[in-house]
């Protein structure tokens, strides 16, 4: 059989840079993958490397794809020592707002409020951090700011450092801010579009992150004005719709998915939350409440995949009132399990697009914050 673009992945993700110790897909250092009959051909971009290590590089990946997929597969990789990260710095409105050390922004975004927005961001942000990725997560909900409470730290305000950035809190591994922490809700409420972003934009560019894998946003929830900007104004990874079974809910999910593709944002998928419900005492019956099969049929439809669908449990909304993700509330229980699976869903389809996405592009897209393609 041969070799598929997860075979090349999985053996990509063995080659580790020795400076951070990540591998060269966890930094997004791979471009333009391509696999097809039995050839690999990419581009790995390092920064700031010396010759000689980018030869050893590029032996790496060849050695690790022929050990990996068993195949005598032509392997055409070039190394480019290009300052790509140091480009995104050169003082341009768009790129200033970029953290430097997140490799990955991710919007979890609905076209409805009150679908499991919050509890989707919150979970999938700890299901990445139990696989060991270091996670942040934003709560960019001006309307509705939630993060704070479903993860125990309602009352807290993040400390400013010595060089003046905002320091995020940290609960279970996650680093955490949220608007509500820094503006009173009730007159953010009122906020239109620019001073959203501004808002945003400040937020972003002037907090410490550090390095991170993951950067989770839980937008707010629309396709509006405000949605639009935030979107506009960062380089998005992809973004993660989610939805409830019922035909609103799901009309709603299409305006999300439009939205981000007018952007030029990839979506990365659909999840669809509260799409059944099973009696405790009856675990194997399922109730259709909101409907059945609408997620599945708008995935097809829009061509996004359906990447989690979620059931309604007491136990997933009261862990989000007492403030302890069901992640870690129950890491061994069925829904951390749904969750693990959705980040690493997630994880797939970023680490496919960071790969397969033509360097140019993404470089572009970093540079100008525009929305060409
Ligand atoms: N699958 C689910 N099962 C049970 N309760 C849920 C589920 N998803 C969300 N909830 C609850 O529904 C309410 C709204 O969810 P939330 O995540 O705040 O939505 P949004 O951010 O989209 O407004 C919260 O009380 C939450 O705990
Ligand atoms: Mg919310």
């Amino acid at each position: 059989m041969p070799a598929t673009l997860d075979d090349v992945l999985r053996a990509l993700s063995t080659v580790v840079s020795p400076d951070s110790g990540k591998d060269i897909l966890r930094l997004n250092l791979v471009k333009g993958l391509t696999v097809e009959d039995g050839r690999a051909a990419f581009t790995v971009l390092l920064k700031e490397a010396p010759a000689s290590f980018a030869d050893a590089v590029a032996e790496r990946c060849r050695e690790a794809i022929r050990r990996e997929t068993r195949a005598d597969m032509q392997v055409d990789v070039v190394v480019e020592r290009e300052m790509i990260a140091l480009d995104m710095h050169d003082g341009g409105s768009a790129k200033s707002v970029q953290p430097a050390g997140v490799v990955n922004f991710v919007a979890v975004a609905s076209g409805k409020g009150g679908v499991g927005k919050s509890t989707v961001a919150v979970n999938l942000a700890g299901a990445l951090r139990r696989k060991g990725y270091d996670v942040g997560l934003v709560d960019a909900d001006i309307y509705g700011p939630s993060i704070p409470l479903m993860f125990g730290a309602a009352d807290e305000k993040p400390r400013v450092d010595a060089r003046r950035k905002i320091v995020p809190l940290e609960r279970h591994g996650v680093k955490l801010l949220s608007m509500g922490m820094m503006v009173d809700p009730e007159k953010a409420v009122i906020w239109r579009g620019p001073m959203v972003t501004n808002a945003i934009r400040q937020f972003l560019g002037e907090c410490d992150w550090g390095a991170l894998d993951y950067l989770i946003l839980d937008l707010p929830p629309g396709t509006g004005d405000i949605q639009l900007t935030i979107v506009q104004s960062l380089a998005l990874t992809g973004a993660v719709v989610v939805s409830t079974p019922q035909p609103v809910a799901l009309a709603d999910a299409r305006k999300g998915v439009a939205m981000f593709r007018n952007v030029r944002a990839p979506v990365l998928g659909l999840v669809e939350n509260m799409a059944w419900f099973s009696p405790p005492d009856r675990p194997e019956k399922k109730y259709y409440i909101f409907g059945q099969g609408g997620a599945a049929a708008l995935s097809k439809e829009l061509d996004v995949p359906l990447l989690a669908a979620l059931p309604i449990r007491e136990r997933l909304r009261v862990s989000g009132d007492e403030g302890t993700p069901i992640v870690f509330a129950e890491p061994e229980g069925a829904l951390a399990n749904l969750f693990g699976a959705l980040a690493d869903r997630v994880a797939r389809e970023v680490t496919v697009r960071n790969a397969t996405q033509p360097a140019t592009q993404k470089v572009e897209i970093l540079h100008t914050g525009s929305t060409r393609a």
